[in-house]
């Protein structure tokens, strides 16, 4: 576990006093114009906060009412009990049934540069058909289905289709390898899954459909797959398993009724990294989902008619779902969707596209942005980025130096920018500005959203004074947050309400400052953060376990430039095996094989034995000191060889 005193190292280089107020003209226009505004609904969220979700609630359809808006209290909160409800509904009918028909929804460009606009009523139809496609595959209410898709408005169909008839998605994100995903799909027990043929990818394809076919040799659950033809590269179609997408759509009817669900029913499952080895499917539920999504994206993103809102993340992320999909589709916006790769054909393709549909809002991640300050101001200022009135970004802390950066570069010093911190068990933004209410500090997340209660303690739970770090904690339960983890209550408990009784701990490091403002520190437990990716070092570790060579091995995160955090492995091998740069190299392109790109070592150290205590446990806080300072300086005292220093030390010159 990570130290709180190795977090306040990294804080104090984030110290930082400028102050940039909402720019008057976009405060005028906005939904909340001031910070007395913010503060007074703030104040009725967390006083009256049955009120205030219920007027919340009423801006949705619901088919039949709740009777009570909050019952129980910290892990064992029900929120709008005994409401029915259908997200997809919410979504798409909602807009396609009324004033907003013929205004497009989702504008999508290929990565190729081919362009698709789908209305309101276009997307009511798509889903429709789609939803018709899953119940002709025996697909009912509560069955799991996977969904392994590159980003195409096929990939949202999906999501709605699904919620639509009431299965439960479980997206797993497409850079994923065959590995993750049979543990995934197995874990949920998915009866199908939808795939693609290939995506495009810098130039290349990504073979979604082999992959999913080499995953399924461990699924037996798995009877279905429906294949979308995006590239129409040849793939192998098992008879009796595989369907193709446009033929189903042609031949399903294209009405579907949407399911009255819950407002306690599952919505979807969505797998996030913790610090065992295995991945946990957080639950999210579909009342509490719903209103919370829609009015995040609504005050936070300020949105309005006439908005073309793009956030870059993939579907296969929270963000994505809460963002790309679920809430911006029931503010009835226009999402921009973009397939490919920010550097493709060169590196000013976002910048293009800004222009080129006149995006207004743009949500990206702090990984993006170093990126792009990397790749030089000259991308930026080929294009002018005179429809852009809002940023965002989201995934891990950003640096005042990269905040100042967006401001200036992307946002011409006109566009407020909203950090959103939050989690995938969250469900939705917890900690973020109102671009017109709250004067912005370059690196802080600022104040709390409406009905969040957040608080800085100790690890015994004790309040810590205003400007001195701690852990991130919510005192109380909110709408959107995970109910459980999918088949292990117990880990979920576990995990999230027990450190802290009573409330929910984020596993994060920071502080709040004298304006009440928050700062986040990073992790303070075994998970790392890669380019905004979540990973468990446990589970890097596991890959390189089940290597033969390998007999034990330790992971730590480093800090890194472009991607936040690097991963360093520390390996032992198996007796009789030699360290070799082929045997290195075999490593890394192992974890990448068992995990998917996104966990490949940096670094792998081969060392002779790694540090423990006298009760066995590996003192990863000593290599992640080794690993980020080249020395180890910290307290060394309960460890149980110093020999085993000395070697590491030595490796190091
Ligand atoms: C972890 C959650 C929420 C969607 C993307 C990541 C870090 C996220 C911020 C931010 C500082 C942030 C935290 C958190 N994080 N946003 N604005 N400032 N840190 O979701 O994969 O569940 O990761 O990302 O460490 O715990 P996730």
């Amino acid at each position: 576990m990570a130290t709180l005193e190795e977090s306040k190292n990294l804080d104090s280089s984030l110290r930082e006093n400028r102050v940039f107020a909402p720019p008057a003209e976009f405060a005028a226009k906005a939904h909340i114009k001031s910070l007395e505004q913010y503060e007074a609904m703030y104040r009725r969220s967390v006083e009256d906060p049955e009120g205030f979700w219920a007027d919340a609630a009423k801006e949705l359809e619901w088919f039949a009412p709740w009777t009570k808006v909050i019952d129980g209290q910290a892990q064992h909160t029900k929120w709008f009990v005994g409401g029915k409800l259908n997200l997809s509904h919410n979504c798409v009918d909602r807009h396609a049934l009324g004033a907003r028909k013929d205004k497009v929804a989702i504008l999508w460009e290929g990565e190729p540069g081919e362009v698709r606009r789908l209305t309101y009523a276009d997307l009511h139809e798509e889903v429709q058909r789609f939803a018709n496609v899953l119940k002709g595959l025996g697909i009912k209410r509560g069955d799991r289905v996977a969904i392994y898709m590159g980003m195409c408005p096929e990939l949202a169909i999906a999501l709605l289709g699904c919620a639509r008839i009431g299965a439960i998605h479980s997206v797993i994100f497409g850079g994923f390898a065959a590995h993750a995903i049979s543990d995934r799909v197995n874990d949920a027990g998915c009866v199908a899954i939808i795939t693609q043929d290939t995506s495009y990818r810098r130039g290349g394809e990504v073979k979604l459909k082999a992959i999913v076919d080499q995953a399924l040799e461990k699924c037996s659950m798995v009877k279905n797959v429906v294949v979308y033809k995006r590239s129409g590269s040849p793939v192998e179609m098992k008879e009796g398993r595989d369907i193709w997408w446009d033929q189903a759509m042609l031949a399903a009817g294209k009405e579907c009724p949407a399911e009255w669900m819950d407002a306690e029913d599952p919505l979807y499952l969505l797998y996030t990294s913790g610090t065992t080895g295995k991945p946990k499917g957080l639950v999210h539920t579909t009342g509490g989902y719903a209103v919370q999504t829609y009015l995040t994206s609504k005050y936070v993103f300020d949105l309005r008619e006439d908005d073309i809102y793009w956030c870059t993340a993939d579907i296969g992320w929270v963000t994505g779902h809460s963002y790309v999909v679920y809430g911006p589709l029931q503010n009835g916006a226009t999402v921009m969707m973009y397939e490919g790769a920010p550097n493709w054909p060169e590196n000013d393709r976002f910048w293009k596209i800004v222009d080129d549909h006149k995006v207004t809002v743009f949500y990206t991640a702090p990984t993006a942005i170093r990126a792009f300050t990397k790749w030089g101001d000259e991308w930026v200022r080929k294009h002018s980025l005179a429809s852009l009135r809002l940023l965002g970004t989201v995934g891990e802390p950003i640096n005042p130096e990269s905040w100042m950066w967006y401001h200036r570069e992307i946002g011409k010093e006109r566009c407020p920018i909203v950090d959103t911190y939050w989690q995938t068990e969250t469900g939705t933004i917890m900690i973020s500005p109102l671009p017109g209410a709250t004067p912005t500090k370059p690196g802080s997340a600022t104040r709390p959203f409406f009905g969040i209660v957040p608080e800085v303690v100790t690890r015994s739970g004790e309040p810590v004074p205003d400007g001195q770090g701690g852990l991130l904690v919510f005192r109380k339960a909110w709408p959107s947050m995970a109910r459980t983890v999918y088949g292990d209550q117990e880990r979920y408990e576990k995990t999230y309400w027990s450190d802290i009784p009573g409330s929910y701990f984020t596993g994060d490091g920071a502080r709040r400052d004298a304006d009440g403002y928050y700062w986040l520190m990073g992790r303070v437990d075994d998970v790392i953060n890669v380019s905004g990716h979540r990973l468990g070092t446990m589970e890097i570790e596991s890959a390189l376990v089940a290597h033969p060579k390998v007999a034990e091995a330790a992971c730590v995160g480093r800090p890194d430039d472009m991607k936040g955090q690097a991963i360093a492995a520390f390996v032992t091998l198996e007796g009789g095996q030699e360290p070799s740069e082929e045997l290195r190299q075999e490593l890394r392109q192992w974890v990448a094989k068992e995990i998917g790109a996104l966990a490949r070592p940096d670094d792998v150290r081969f060392t002779d034995a790694l540090p423990k205590t006298r009760s066995g446990k590996i003192m990863r806080r000593l290599l992640r000191e080794l690993a980020t300072t080249g020395d180890v300086k910290g307290d060394t005292t309960t460890l149980e060889d110093f020999g085993v220093l000395a070697k590491l030390r030595e490796n190091e010159e």
